[in-house]
């Protein structure tokens, strides 16, 4: 029996991986660009800086990533494709699974170490993270206010924010989907009864009712980051005002109840 063809390296003359020649983990991966991405700012050098870059940046891939796959479970929902949005939402509840636990690493720095470059960091913050309040807009906490407090934002950024303001959210996507199947979202009370419909009448509404359960994954994960990182900000800074200019912690626990879908949460009252 002969082997197909290309196979086997000592038949081809080539070994694996060089078939055309033109790309290579590097290149493809752009990873000389990336690489020089992690650029350590104080003088004398501290050792956690770079631990501290690293780790912020591999979160806005991530947001990148969350973005993309939000985007897509959104507009899957439009034509009635719910199997393929609960299919990119439960991908999303992994990464931020994922978001939640690599706060450990930056953990593993103290407090003293921290602030061997804290000082040099101000004003900048996470605060300003574009994509991070993307990701809420499109989930479905639009707040323009914060727009107004972002410093030095550049037009992409401005008309990222502008553009996830005007377009609908994800539960504007599902409350979509509840219309068209016929049930009524004219208001609050409409929506709750429809919800409480579709939760009694698993067998017939079965696709609206696991969706609906995850947008409330993706809704208590995202809980579930802010609250692991005020704890990792009182840890590291106690009560201290933020780099970004807020309270810090206070700010930030009055932000953790915060929810994109109250009315799933109401919903458990009803039935
Ligand atoms: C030593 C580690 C960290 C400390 C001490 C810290 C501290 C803070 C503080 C004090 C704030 C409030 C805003 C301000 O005044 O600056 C904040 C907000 C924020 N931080 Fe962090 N942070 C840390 C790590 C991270 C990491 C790794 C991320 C990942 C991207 C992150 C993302 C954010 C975001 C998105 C906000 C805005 C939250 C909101 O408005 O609800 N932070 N941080």
């Amino acid at each position: 029996m002969t082997a197909p063809a290309g196979r086997d390296g000592a038949m081809t003359g080539r070994n694996f991986g060089e078939e055309g020649g033109r790309l290579t983990y590097g290149s493809y991966l752009r990873l000389p660009e990336l690489l020089a991405q992690q650029v350590p700012q104080v003088i004398p050098p501290a050792h956690d800086e770079l631990l501290f870059i690293t780790v912020h940046q591999a979160y806005e891939l991530c947001f990148k990533q969350l973005l993309h796959e939000l985007t897509a479970a959104r507009d899957a929902m439009a034509p009635g494709e719910t199997w393929r949005a609960r299919q990119l939402l439960q991908r999303v509840h992994v990464i931020e699974r994922l978001l939640v636990s690599q706060i450990d690493v930056l953990e593993t720095m103290t407090p003293q170490d921290f602030l061997q470059f804290r000082a040099a960091l101000a004003p900048a913050s996470g605060f300003q993270s574009v994509q991070f309040r993307e990701l809420e807009f499109l989930s479905g906490a639009k707040d323009p206010q914060f727009v107004g407090r972002f410093r030095a934002l550049t037009d992409a950024e401005r008309a990222g924010l502008a553009r996830r303001l005007a377009e609908p959210t994800l539960w504007d996507a599902y409350l979509g989907l509840l219309r068209s199947t016929g049930l009524p979202v004219g208001n609050d009370d409409e929506i709750l009864a429809s919800l409480v419909t579709i939760a009694r009448d698993r067998a017939r509404h079965d696709d609206l009712w696991q969706l609906a359960e995850d947008l409330l994954t993706h809704d208590e994960l995202a809980g579930l980051w802010r609250a692991r990182h005020v704890q990792m900000v009182e840890r590291q800074i106690g009560t201290k005002s933020g780099t970004g200019g807020s309270t810090g912690a206070p700010y930030l626990h009055k932000r953790v109840p915060m929810r994109y879908y109250p009315l799933l949460w109401e919903l458990r009252d009803w039935l």
